[in-house]
C-alpha cells in the first residue's frame, strides 16, 4: 500500500521539491494551500497540470496554519503516515515588520498541528523545518546540534518556539516528531527577495542590458549555502530513523555575500572590482567601469546573523545524508537558470 504524507509550505521552495520527491517515491501527498488573489501554485504547476499525477498521487487542499480546525480535519481526513511542516512567513526581514504574524504562522502554526496529530491519537511521523538562524549570534563555530541558541529576529524566536514545542510534545506524548536544523538551501526556485536569488536574477539582467545595477544589504554576512533538492532528501532521510531526534543538514562551508556576487558575475565572463566601505562600498565592472553594485541601509536588519556555518556529522552518521553541490556550482546553476530564462523571455 502507498504511504500518505501531509506537507504544509508545498507551494515554496523547499514544498515543491519534497512533493516531487515524495511522489518519485511512491507517496500519495497531500499537500496545503492557501487562498491567494493571484496564482501561488507555478512551483507545482509542473505536477499540478499532469492530470495522472494530480487526482492519484497529488491532491491538494485549501488551508492555513493559523486556523486549528483545518489543521484538524486535515490530519483526520487525510491520515497521513508523514507530516512535514514547511509552511512558514519565512523572510528573516519581513518578520521585523510583521513579528506578531509569524509568531502566529512559525510558533502557534506548528503548536496547532502538534495538537491536532495528538488529539487524533493518529500515529504519525512529523518533520519541523527548523532553521540555522537559531543559532544567530553563534556561539560557536562550526554549529551542531548541541550549540546553544541566540535568536536575532522575530522569525528565528518564532522558530525557536517551535523547536521546543516539536522536543516537549516528543517528551511528554510521545509523538514522533523530529526538528531538521536546516542551513540555508538556495535553488532556481528560491524566491526573488531572498539574497542568493536576488543576486542571480539581478547579474542576469545588468549582463544583458536590460538593468544598470543591484542594491544590496549587508555584503559581510556569512552563510552556508547548499543545494535545496538535496535538502528536501535529508528532511525524507530524518523521517525514515526508528527513533525521533533532531539533525543539522548543512555544507561545511561559508561564503560572504559579496562572494556570491563575484562569482555571479564570473558564471557570466565578468569580474568586479569593490572600492569604498558600509554604504559608500560599491562595485564596478572590470572590462567597462560601469557600476552594477551599490549598498542600501534598507536592506540592513536591526540584528544580524554575522555568521553560520554547519556541522552536519550527525546527519552524516546516522541518515548516510551528505551534500553535494558545492558552492561554485550552486552559484552556476542559479545564474545561469536565470540568464536563459531572462533572455528568452526578453527575445534577446
Ligand atoms: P518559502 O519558499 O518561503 O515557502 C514557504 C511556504 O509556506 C509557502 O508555500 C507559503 O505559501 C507557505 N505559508 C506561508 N504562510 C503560511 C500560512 N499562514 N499557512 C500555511 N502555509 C503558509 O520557504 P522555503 O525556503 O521553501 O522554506 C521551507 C521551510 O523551511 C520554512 O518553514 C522555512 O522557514 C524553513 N527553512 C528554510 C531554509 C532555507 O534556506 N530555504 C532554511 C531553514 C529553514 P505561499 O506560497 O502561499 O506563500
Ligand atoms: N534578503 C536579502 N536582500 N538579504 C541580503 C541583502 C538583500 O538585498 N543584502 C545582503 N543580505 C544579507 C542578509 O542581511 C543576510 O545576512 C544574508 O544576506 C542572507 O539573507 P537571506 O537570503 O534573506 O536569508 P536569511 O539567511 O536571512 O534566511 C534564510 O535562511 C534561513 C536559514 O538560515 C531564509 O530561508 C530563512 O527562512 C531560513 O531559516
Amino acid at each position: 500500500m502507498k504511504k500518505t504524507a501531509l506537507v504544509s509550505g508545498i507551494t515554496g521552495q523547499d514544498g515543491s521539491y519534497l512533493a516531487e520527491l515524495l511522489i518519485e517515491k511512491g507517496y500519495i501527498v497531500h499537500g496545503i494551500i492557501r487562498r491567494s488573489s493571484s496564482f501561488n501554485t507555478f512551483r507545482i504547476d509542473h505536477l499540478y497540470k499532469d492530470k495522472d499525477i494530480l487526482n492519484e498521487n497529488l491532491f491538494l487542499h485549501y488551508g492555513d496554519l493559523n486556523d486549528s480546525s483545518n489543521l484538524n480535519r486535515m490530519v483526520e481526513k487525510v491520515q497521513p503516515k508523514e507530516i512535514y511542516n514547511l509552511g512558514a512567513q519565512s523572510h528573516v526581514q519581513v518578520s521585523f515588520e510583521v513579528p506578531e504574524y509569524t509568531a502566529e504562522v512559525d510558533a502557534i502554526g506548528t503548536l496547532r498541528f502538534l495538537d491536532a496529530i495528538k488529539d487524533t491519537g493518529l500515529k504519525t511521523k512529523f518533520y519541523q523545518a527548523s532553521t540555522s538562524e537559531l543559532y544567530g549570534k553563534v556561539k560557536e563555530i562550526p554549529q551542531n546540534e548541541d550549540t546553544p541558541f541566540h535568536p536575532r529576529s522575530p522569525y528565528a524566536a518564532a522558530k525557536l518556539y517551535a523547536y521546543w514545542i516539536v522536543k516537549n510534545y516528543r517528551e511528554a506524548y510521545n509523538l514522533f516528531a523530529s526538528n531538521g536544523i536546516l542551513f540555508n538551501h538556495e535553488s532556481e526556485r528560491r524566491g526573488k527577495t531572498f539574497v542568493t536569488r536576488k543576486i542571480s536574477v539581478g547579474v542576469s539582467k545588468i549582463v544583458l542590458g536590460i538593468e544598470k545595477n543591484i542594491s544590496l544589504g549587508n555584503l559581510d554576512a556569512k552563510r552556508d549555502w547548499g543545494y535545496a533538492p538535496e535538502f528536501v532528501e535529508g528532511m525524507w532521510r530524518i523521517l525514515q530513523t526508528s527513533d525521533p531526534a533532531d539533525f543539522v543538514l548543512a555544507t561545511g562551508e561559508t561564503h560572504t555575500v559579496r562572494e556570491f556576487v563575484e562569482k555571479a558575475f564570473n558564471v557570466l565572463g565578468e569580474e568586479i572590482i569593490w572600492s569604498g566601505e558600509g554604504v559608500s562600498e560599491i562595485g564596478v565592472l572590470k572590462r567597462t567601469g560601469q557600476q552594477v553594485v551599490n549598498v542600501n541601509e534598507r536592506y540592513f536588519r536591526p540584528t544580524e546573523v554575522d555568521l553560520l556555518i554547519g556541522d552536519y556529522t550527525k546527519a552524516k552518521q546516522t541518515l548516510g545524508w551528505e551534500p553535494k553541490t558545492k558552492f561554485e556550482d550552486l552559484v552556476s546553476i542559479m545564474v545561469m537558470s536565470d540568464f536563459k530564462k531572462i533572455k528568452q523571455r526578453n527575445n534577446l
